[in-house]
């Protein structure tokens, strides 16, 4: 058992996922062609020119990964790679410089140590929240892409996405706003992704949902994503169903339940899906970082609502692929795939 740190004073089972202060951020710089080896700043606030093109013109993106601790008192973070190399086709499709993955890697690393007080306990059901973040700092006026980027890296400890918690959600089938274009930026993680999608989020929540389930811009006949997590569907005779669109953002942690699925022997079907194939499923879910695995209890489309269950019910499949995920990630069951590492927190 590793000695564990004296712990930050939070109630680690009431946490929502919200912005906690904690001891400090990471704040990496790319300037004359390199990145420097990051400084840490203790104070919450970035210091940047009032011309930066993260301002003016959306040349920012940002990534998201938990740390959980073990009950041993470990810190494993879990696929952070893969999130390094999804910045960095985000920073591609934008004209940004991304940092190379091994040092965005080690930052997540880094930042997880300096803030190892704010890693919630085991068994608390929170997680640390890593929060990589790249943004264009040059001064510019003209359109274009900054010369010089910032790599800033928070960490803060988050409970469940929802009110509800882990309980399972209503959906929204949004009509009136799309989130993104078929050969636009929907795929990659902007900021002004989610600007575009904030309005439809909110009038899902006033209407009484937990979350918009948006369709394809070009058609609004297939499913694309919610506002914050892949959405995927049991069908009856147990197949798990997945959208493929070209304005998703591509999802570790359904490609992570792609795998699992394979691993349990759950048939995938990764492809197309109309949203008039909703009421021939069994069971639906999101699958993201921020909601894990979050059951889906019922989803309005339009007049029609369309149920899987009632407000407490857990469908068998999602259940399943939801524990064998969070044992790996908590490190409670062995890892196959080598998808966490351990954080050396000494
Ligand atoms: N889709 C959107 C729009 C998201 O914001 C997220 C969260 O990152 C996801 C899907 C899920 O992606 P991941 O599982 O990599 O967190
Ligand atoms: C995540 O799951 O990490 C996300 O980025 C979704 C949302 C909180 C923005």
């Amino acid at each position: 058992m590793k000695e564990t740190m004296h712990k930050a004073d939070l109630n680690w089972a009431e946490l929502p996922f919200d912005y906690v202060r904690t001891d400090c951020h990471l704040e990496y710089v790319y300037r004359d062609g390199k990145w420097d080896e990051g400084r840490v700043v203790e104070d919450d606030t970035v210091t940047i020119s009032v011309a930066s093109t993260c301002l003016h013109y959306g040349q920012e993106c940002f990534e998201g990964l938990k740390v959980y601790e073990t009950k041993d008192g470990r810190a494993l973070a879990f696929r952070s790679e893969e999130n390094a190399k999804r910045m960095a086709y985000t920073a591609k499709k934008t004209l940004m410089v991304a940092p190379p993955v091994d040092l965005f890697v080690d930052a997540v690393d880094r930042i997880a140590k300096l803030n190892r007080r704010f890693i919630p306990p085991y068994g608390s059901g929170a997680a640390l929240y890593v929060r990589p973040l790249l943004i264009g700092i040059t001064g510019t006026i003209g359109i274009k892409p900054s010369k010089e980027y910032m790599l800033a890296v928070l960490a803060t400890p988050v409970g469940p996405y929802f009110k509800s918690g882990l309980k399972p959600v209503r959906l929204w089938v949004e009509e009136e706003v799309d989130r993104a274009a078929p050969l636009g930026v929907g795929d990659a993680k902007l900021g002004g992704n989610y600007a575009a999608g904030l309005r439809a989020t909110y009038g899902a929540r006033d209407r009484g949902y937990a979350e918009v389930l948006f369709l394809d811009s070009k058609q609004h006949k297939y499913i694309d994503e919610s506002g914050s997590s892949n959405f995927f569907a049991i069908t009856k005779d147990g197949r798990y169903v997945t959208p493929k669109s070209s304005s998703i953002l591509p999802s570790i942690t359904n490609k992570s339940l792609i795998e699992l699925a394979g691993d349990l022997n759950i048939p995938v079907e990764h492809r197309a899906v109309e949203v008039s194939e909703l009421p021939n499923f069994a069971e639906a879910g999101l699958a993201g970082t921020a909601t894990i695995i979050t059951p889906v209890y019922a989803i309005q489309h339009g007049k029609k609502l369309i149920q899987y269950g009632g407000p407490n019910d857990v469908g068998p499949v999602s259940g399943r692929l939801r524990d064998a995920l969070l044992a790996i990630q908590t490190g409670d069951a062995p890892d196959p795939h080598g998808w966490t590492h351990e954080i050396q927190l000494d």
